[in-house]
């Protein structure tokens, strides 16, 4: 018999069960908004825009509304400090996986890394409740001193702007807002709270603007942090061109402008001119003050006072307040939940695969990749192959689980070898920084000559020597809050270096640093390798490319000069500010203009000592022709076209080659650079095959920003389009008519 289904029952039954399955509507962030804002008193408002502690500010509990909480950033998740003090709260659980240092990352030239350190360090800043991480910075190197270089993204705007995107995007998909930092014009860290740069607009919109609206118009940031010193005569962190203008005026930024630590200054322009939400170094700016006086914060009673006599009205704290709620929105009261992970092996994982990735391989006249007979001896000079260096720097700080160390990580790659290590030179014994501490004792009494004897005797019957210096997270080094003093190594180095080549002919040396260094010996040496503050998996990253387990595919985000007086910074009004009679701060010309970097060494055709965009591998690469979809262009339409080349892998092993697109303008009335990235891609390509590159060209890669009419020009004319493998190793050309 057959059965026949009774649709009369079942379909109630249905609706019952979708009514009860069926999500309710999910309201929008700006209907919450709307339903919320007109709910909070003055007062609430008022809570919600300053710091109540170092990295917290107020929620409105009667509304079940949290606290927001800040993290640095940019590379790990800071240990937890004390409510009002910079020291660490001695927590036992909050050691962080340590990711590589943003040079690092920018040397990936890999937009994908971007997108797996984003999501990673996101994961695990949610897993540790804080709504807003306090990074990435994007502050262009404009001097190789610049003690926060390690920071940052690089000397070209549309390399960090490429590379920012997806890290802003990764760390978002968790709920947590990238806080993309210091807006704008903070290139030093000298007298970085009372110097203002002076910089013209074309400069501004074409080198120090460029990532930041990256950021914000493709990444979509939800938070940006203002710098400590001045552009234009104002404090950045309330500079009304920079915020209102610039940033949520011409850019369309709705998330919150937050001020950097003791970075806001003026109780009426933090009012006024874009200023969201401020916190600060101690409880009263950046000055000492009684603690615990967050409510003396320019957005404080200041605040609340003003309101109260009239002085000024509530729209601008209505616009705070809507920004800091549609962040909560966004972040902690997110409609989707988001839990994170902390010290996966996944995150150690992406680390170690990001800092090997950024690894570059500068010079190879045959050392590299290392080999050691099973039995043999490798000898491992230098303190940085020791020293753990996740400690330090300033607000970068981190307590992680573990660190490796280079001759840690050599060790364990040549298990059959005797690998002995001597330290060459004494240099920073340090190994604590606000109370976190490596535990290491790097304590030596000998002097200087006898801790190069002792090297010297080490190295004799050595089948590889390999010297691991460079620079570290003290004072005057890749550290916040101060400069470096030269582009020279510290310590003696080079000494030792060449003291070293005179007698191991195959002599590798790896630089650990954050920012250019002088390598007056590079001709002496065999090989050369570019590391970077790695993170937790730093020894393993070198070891990887050192053995080839890696093929080396980093590329420099920025230039190596051979000296710095052949760089575009000549004068004390350039770098680092002069006073000027009648002006309250210091003041510095960028009157270099739009010259930085390769711009600058390429256009006057100055040898360097390694060229932006540099980096080798373990096999060769061969170009074929460059293709333009289009010969010509029209100038007044939008410009669309790509450019495509084949590029084969001719050595014996699989790796990766990154392509670069560097736009040369024809001559015309304004200076321009001689040539300047416009594209890259990173290919892997297995050894014997031909990967094809395409990089999309659009109006912005032909414009250049006309201060007068305050708008990007294209200027017509024949355009040499450069595809190589570095800013200086051009491969093929192509020609585009603009018209
Ligand atoms: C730094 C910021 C950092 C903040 C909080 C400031 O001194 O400039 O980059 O996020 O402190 O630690």
């Amino acid at each position: 018999m057959k059965k026949y289904i009774s649709y009369g029952i079942l379909l109630p039954a249905a609706l019952v069960l979708a009514a009860c399955t069926a999500k309710p509507a999910v309201k929008s962030i700006e209907e919450r908004i709307a339903e919320v804002l007109p709910q909070l008193t003055i007062e609430e408002k008022v809570a919600m825009t300053h710091a109540q502690s170092k990295f917290s500010s107020r929620g409105v509990p009667r509304l079940g509304i949290p606290e927001v909480w800040c993290t640095d950033g940019p590379h790990g998740i800071r240990p937890e400090v004390l409510w009002d003090d910079w020291n660490q709260a001695g927590w036992t659980n909050d050691s962080c996986t340590a990711f590589p240092a943003l040079s690092c990352l920018a040397a990936t030239w890999d937009r994908e890394m971007g997108l797996l350190f984003g999501r990673s360090i996101g994961e695990e800043a949610r897993y540790r409740k804080k709504d807003v991480l306090l990074g990435p910075g994007v502050n262009i190197c404009r001097t190789p001193l610049n003690g926060r270089n390690f920071e940052y993204m690089g000397e070209d705007p549309y390399l960090a702007g490429q590379m920012v995107v997806p890290y802003v995007k990764g760390v978002q998909e968790n709920g947590v807002a990238a806080c993309v930092k210091h807006f704008a014009v903070n290139n030093q860290e000298t007298r970085r709270t009372s110097t203002n740069s002076v910089v013209d607009d074309r400069t501004l919109y074409e080198i120090y603007l460029p990532a930041f609206e990256a950021a914000v118009k493709e990444g979509g940031a939800w938070a940006i942090m203002g710098s400590y010193n001045l552009w234009n005569g104002e404090f950045n962190c309330h500079n009304k061109r920079l915020l209102c203008d610039i940033l949520k005026g011409e850019w369309g930024f709705d998330g919150v402008v937050v001020s950097d630590w003791g970075g806001c200054r003026d109780d009426d322009q933090a009012i006024t001119n874009g200023l969201d939400m401020e916190y600060g170094t101690w409880t009263n700016g950046l000055r000492g003050a009684p603690s615990d006086s967050y409510n003396n914060y320019h957005l404080a009673d200041p605040y609340l006072q003003r309101i109260a006599d009239g002085r000024v009205g509530t729209t601008e704290l209505d616009d705070k307040a809507t920004r800091i709620l549609r962040l909560i929105f966004r972040t902690s009261m997110s409609a989707e939940p988001h839990y994170g992970r902390f010290n996966s092996p996944e995150h150690y994982a992406a680390a170690r695969e990001i800092a090997a990735a950024g690894t570059v391989l500068l010079q190879n006249r045959g050392s590299l990749p290392l080999s050691v007979p099973d039995g043999g001896r490798l000898v491992v000079i230098g303190e940085n192959a020791v020293k753990k260096m996740v400690v330090g720097g300033g607000s970068s700080n981190l307590k992680t689980k573990y660190e490796i160390t280079p001759l840690e990580a050599l060790r364990e790659a040549f298990p059959n070898a005797n690998v002995v290590w001597e330290r060459g030179y004494v240099g920073d014994v340090s190994t604590s920084y606000n109370r976190v501490s490596t535990g290491q004792d790097l304590s030596d009494p000998r002097p200087a000559d006898k801790l190069l004897a002792d090297a010297l005797a080490a190295i004799e019957g050595a089948d590889a020597v390999i010297f691991v210096g460079g620079l570290n997270k003290s004072a005057n080094q890749d550290n916040e809050s101060t400069d470096r003093l030269s582009l020279s190594l510290p310590y003696g180095q080079d000494g030792i270096i060449e003291a070293l080549a005179e007698k191991v002919p195959g002599l590798i040396v790896v630089n650990i640093s954050g920012s250019p260094v002088a390598m007056p010996w590079k001709d002496k040496v065999n090989a050369i390798v570019q590391g970077w503050y790695g993170g937790s998996e730093t020894g393993h990253a070198l070891a990887d490319v050192l053995t080839g387990a890696v093929n080396p595919s980093g590329r420099l985000p920025f230039t190596f000069p051979a000296s710095l007086d052949d760089g575009p910074l000549k004068t004390e009004r350039q770098y680092p500010g002069i006073q000027v009679e009648g002006e309250q701060w210091w003041q510095e010309y960028y009157d270099e203009g739009v010259f930085v970097g390769y711009r600058w060494y390429g256009s006057k055709g100055i040898p360097v000592c390694f060229p932006f965009g540099h980096g080798l591998s373990y096999t060769t690469f061969e170009y074929g022709d460059a293709t333009l979809s289009k010969s010509s262009v029209r100038s007044d339409g939008q410009i669309r076209l790509s450019l495509e080349i084949d590029v084969k892998n001719s050595g014996e092993r699989d790796g990766s080659e990154v392509v670069q697109v560097y736009v040369a303008p024809p001559a015309g009335k304004v200076e321009r650079p001689a040539y300047e990235l416009k594209g890259f891609e990173k290919l892997f390509i297995p050894a014997g095959k031909t990967g094809k590159a395409t990089i999309n060209l659009g109006s912005r890669s032909f414009s250049r920003f006309d201060a007068e009419a305050h708008e990007w020009v294209v200027d017509p004319g024949k355009w040499r389009i450069f595809v190589g493998s570095s800013s200086a190793d051009i491969r093929s050309e192509a020609v585009l008519e603009i018209i």
